[in-house]
């Protein structure tokens, strides 16, 4: 990795603990009816603070900045990133609000996700202090659809990051509102790598069969029509892997399958997907190397509960890869 730059990842965004529910056979009832459950955890939550972490825990030298509370919740998320290794200089605590929270009732392969917005879209382009950009490789940003007023800041940070060397990419995530509207064409334009999973690429080109989804997303973000500006964009697909394709007039395109593991609470998988995705791409590997060790990194997450527990190091998703034949 370059060591001309401080920083390999500055990542922006949300940050949250979850609070997690996990039992195979959860089943919530109301009507006051207290239910044993196997286990309750708080561990580091939010699309970007898992990524953060997933790329630390890979060797990324990474900073992070986002907006907590004064409260416990903050206390504990900016302690997380800090054990991690991760730069937390940058993160603003604004006491006019409380920390953002998640609660994940958690049943294997399947979850159900209850999120307090509280500081989560207090961040701004604007908070992005310019002293960590300039020292970093590359800029991500998770959860862009929980953070509508970031998302509107993104092309113009973006083409700023560029202008400095940097590299961009962002994972939307799921948008809660429903309404997946297009704000999100000109962060694609402004973007060198989009990470969506299979049904949010669905809902945001209104495509259903997989191919047109991921033509439609390459189109929007203008993919041939600058040339010699490569774009890439990973597809993640559950237990059915992920696709990727990068390219600027032609591209490659690569598909890898899971690994087989037991699936604990899938939490994080596709943050921790993220970490790989980033690894490899930051790391100049080949798009078929890059798109296996962020499929490693995704199956490896979900053997534990929690988003960044189970996040393996290079050496352990290198082993897990050659353990399965890659
Ligand atoms: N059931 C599973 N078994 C094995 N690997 C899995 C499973 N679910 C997810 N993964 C791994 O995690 C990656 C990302 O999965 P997924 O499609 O769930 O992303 P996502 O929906 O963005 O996740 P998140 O809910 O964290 O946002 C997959 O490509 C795969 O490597
Ligand atoms: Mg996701």
């Amino acid at each position: 990795m370059s060591a001309d730059r401080r920083f390999d990842l500055l990542v922006a965004g949300e940050l949250n603990p979850d609070l997690l529910v996990v039992d195979p056979h959860l089943e919530p009832v109301f009507g006051q009816t207290e239910t044993i459950v196997e286990n309750i955890r708080m561990e580091i939550g939010s699309s970007s603070a898992i990524a953060a972490c997933g790329a630390a825990r890979l060797g990324l030298r990474v900073a992070f900045v986002g907006v907590v509370g004064d409260d416990a919740f903050g206390r504990f998320v900016l302690d997380a990133l800090d054990r991690a290794d991760i730069d937390v200089s940058g993160c603003r605590i604004d006491p006019t609000v409380p920390t953002g929270a998640t609660v994940i009732l958690s049943r294997g392969a399947d979850r159900a996700i209850l999120t307090a917005v509280g500081a989560i879209d207090r961040l701004r382009g604007d908070d992005i202090p310019r002293e960590l950009l300039a020292v970093a490789r590359h800029l991500h940003v998770g959860s862009t659809y929980l953070q509508p007023a970031l998302a509107a800041d993104l092309p113009d940070l973006f083409a700023e990051a560029r202008g400095l060397g940097l590299t961009t990419s962002f994972d939307c995530n799921w948008d809660p509102t429903g309404a997946w509207d297009d704000g999100i064409d000109p962060i694609l334009r402004a973007a060198d790598l989009f990470m969506p999973n299979l049904e949010e690429a669905r809902r945001i080109t209104a495509r259903t069969a997989a191919p047109a989804a991921a033509s439609e997303l390459l189109r929007r973000a203008g993919v041939g029509r600058e040339p010699g500006r490569a774009f890439t964009l990973a597809v993640k697909h559950g237990a059915g892997g992920a696709v990727a394709m990068r390219g600027a007039w032609e591209y490659e395109v690569a598909e890898a399958a899971v690994l087989p593991v037991e699936v604990v609470d899938s939490t994080g998988a596709g943050d921790s997907f993220d970490a790989g995705f980033l690894y490899g791409t930051l790391a100049d590997w080949p798009l078929r190397d890059t798109l296996e060790l962020a499929v490693a990194c995704g199956s490896l997450a979900v053997t534990g509960i929690g988003g960044t527990t189970a996040q393996p190091t290079l050496a352990q998703a290198r082993h897990a890869l050659v353990a399965a034949g890659r």
